[in-house]
């Protein structure tokens, strides 16, 4: 797998709750001298570069394989350094921070000047967000420099939860990326809420663990129709770059079971595979797990229809863990309700068919 300019991503274990202070300070220093650095977030693992540097900040693009006109966003260690990345910061913005900072919310608000705008994929806008996880909060501190970092795979597959899926991703890139800082499994384990502030009212652009029903009790938000996993006709202008381009999809062809009767549905599908020969995983509620009898190695109860937060734990992990072992990958939707919402953004965009 080696060749002669590839090195093993090195990866170190460090306290989640109290992160080793001089492993925060070689993090911190490979930040400040325009390296890369792998942290964990309370959503997902994220791929860190100084903000304020442009060539750090192209590394990023260059490892993930990411689109130039996918922006990323900038974390910050709270709601008084937001102003080093933004301008005309709205009065609404700091009643949202004051509210769910720090935390899984991001605020797109009109960008400051001297932000490089390879950050912001050359839009006069800024994604902000001030992360939960106290070792992304204690590099913030130690760096003392905004950090731009989308999720910490490359460009199209799902988010890391776990260093592992980090490594899956980026192993042999060593010469690029300084250090992994491995605190364990993600909390939350879908990406944050993304919510764009320069539209009256505000327009939620991507779903996650803040819900519209939550950001409501600030003020009334819309939810974008493409926040809900619907397919973007190529061509067609967008709000957020990201949502057009293909998401979260493990290689391995993902089917979604949507809607009543899905269990019976699904039932039928994997008796279908059966007689045709062909390799089957299927991610599914304990309860059509119960209802419709399956059971075996290749059947993953997620957790049950009411319970999204299991499944937004659980989901990416499965995704990568059954990636390329089947032909195919047979999933159940849940409600979309809460979280849930969250969760059925993300399949629709994995799915290669929704059924
Ligand atoms: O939970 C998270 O948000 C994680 C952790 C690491 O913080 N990060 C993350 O980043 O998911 P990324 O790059 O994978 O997703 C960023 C999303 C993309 O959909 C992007 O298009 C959108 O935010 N975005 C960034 N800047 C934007 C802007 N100025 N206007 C609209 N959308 C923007
Ligand atoms: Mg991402």
């Amino acid at each position: 797998m080696s060749n002669a300019s590839s090195r093993p991503l090195r990866t170190v274990r460090i306290e989640a709750n109290e992160p080793e202070a001089s492993l925060l300070q070689e993090a911190a220093d490979i930040l400040r001298s325009g390296g890369l650095v792998v942290f964990p977030t309370e959503t997902v693992y994220g791929l860190g570069a100084d903000a304020t540097d442009p060539e750090a900040v192209a590394r990023i693009f260059q490892v993930k394989g990411r689109p130039p006109d996918n922006p990323l966003i900038v974390h910050v260690a709270d709601a008084a350094a937001v102003g080093t990345v933004a301008e005309n910061i709205p009065d609404v913005a700091h009643r949202f921070m004051a509210r769910f900072w720090p935390g899984p919310l991001t605020l797109v608000m009109p960008a400051h000047p001297a932000l490089p705008r390879i950050v912001t994929a050359g839009l006069d806008t800024v994604a902000v967000r001030s992360p939960a996880h106290p070792v992304a909060q204690a590099l913030l501190a130690a760096a003392r420099v905004p950090l731009a970092a989308p999720s910490a795979n490359r460009s199209g597959m799902p988010s890391p939860t776990r260093a592992e899926h980090v490594l899956a991703d980026f192993q042999d890139q060593g010469e690029a990326i300084g250090v992994l800082l491995d605190a364990g499994p993600c909390t939350i384990g879908v990406e944050s809420t993304v919510l764009d502030l320069t539209s009256e009212p505000p327009v939620v652009l991507r779903l996650g663990r803040v819900a519209p029903e939550q950001l409501n009790e600030v003020t009334p938000v819309t939810v974008h129709t493409h926040a809900r996993g619907a397919a973007v006709a190529p061509g067609t202008s967008v709000a957020s770059p990201g949502m057009k381009h293909r998401h979260y999809a493990p290689l391995t062809p993902l089917w979604l079971y949507e809607g009543p009767g899905a269990g019976e549905r699904l039932q039928a599908a994997e008796d279908q595979a059966r007689r045709a020969g062909s390799r089957l995983a299927l991610i599914v509620t304990e309860e059509t797990a119960r209802e419709q009898g399956f059971q075996g190695a290749h059947v993953s109860a997620l957790g049950s229809r009411d319970d999204p937060e299991t499944w937004a734990h659980e989901l990416f992990h499965a995704l990568r863990r059954l990636d390329q072992k089947v032909d195919r990958i047979l999933v159940e939707g849940i409600p979309e309700k809460g979280l849930g919402a969250a969760v059925m953004d993300r399949l629709r965009r994995a799915a290669r068919e929704v059924h």
